[in-house]
């Protein structure tokens, strides 16, 4: 499957901002409620221009398919990630959500210095886990709690 990826960019917002407002998405989300235009804006520019931030877009046969986020966790050390992947609604359940992450962590971590990625997944959520779970990521059993799966990947050399 040849997915490719782009950097996010001021254009993608309002692709994003669907993305975001899909109804698994913000159901599978620690934040439930709709996202308004009006908030999502400052949070996608500042997304953009922070260093600390990421995001990819997955492309499929010239369509746009998923976006992928890299967020450097708060309070960690430098190499800490926390990802965040959708798909669009067309194109789930296709194997393009495995395929797409197995291709932003490849790229990211070549790009970054990244030593550990992480990713919380709402139990119940059986894609997600699956997605995670096929690009090697095991369950943190001491963080993860009775609502939450913790995923980690140490990222080797
Ligand atoms: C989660 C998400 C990114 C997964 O992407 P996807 O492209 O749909 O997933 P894939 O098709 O790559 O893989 C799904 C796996 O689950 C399996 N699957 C599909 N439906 C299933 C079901 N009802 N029960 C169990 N497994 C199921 C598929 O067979 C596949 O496994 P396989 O490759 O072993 O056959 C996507 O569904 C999505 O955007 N969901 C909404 C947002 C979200 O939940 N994001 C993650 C937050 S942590």
């Amino acid at each position: 499957m040849d997915i490719q990826l782009r950097p996010a960019d001021q254009d993608d917002m309002l692709l994003i901002w669907r993305w975001a407002n899909d109804l698994d998405v913000r159901k599978n989300a620690f934040s439930t409620d709709f996202i308004s235009w009006e908030s999502h804006v400052p949070w996608f520019l500042q997304k953009l221009a922070s260093q600390q931030c990421t995001i990819y877009v997955g492309i499929l046969d010239d369509i746009p398919i998923g976006q992928v986020r890299f967020d450097l966790m708060a309070n960690h050390l430098c190499c800490d990630y926390m990802i965040d992947i959708s798909i669009d609604l067309e194109c789930r359940e296709r194997g393009i959500g495995t395929e797409l992450l197995r291709k932003a962590i490849c790229v990211f971590t070549k790009s970054k210095h990244v030593r550990h990625l992480v990713a919380k997944v709402k139990k119940g959520n059986i894609l997600s886990m699956k997605i995670f779970e096929k690009n090697h990521f095991v369950i943190n059993e001491i963080k993860t709690t009775n609502d939450v799966f913790f995923y980690e990947l140490i990222v080797n050399d």
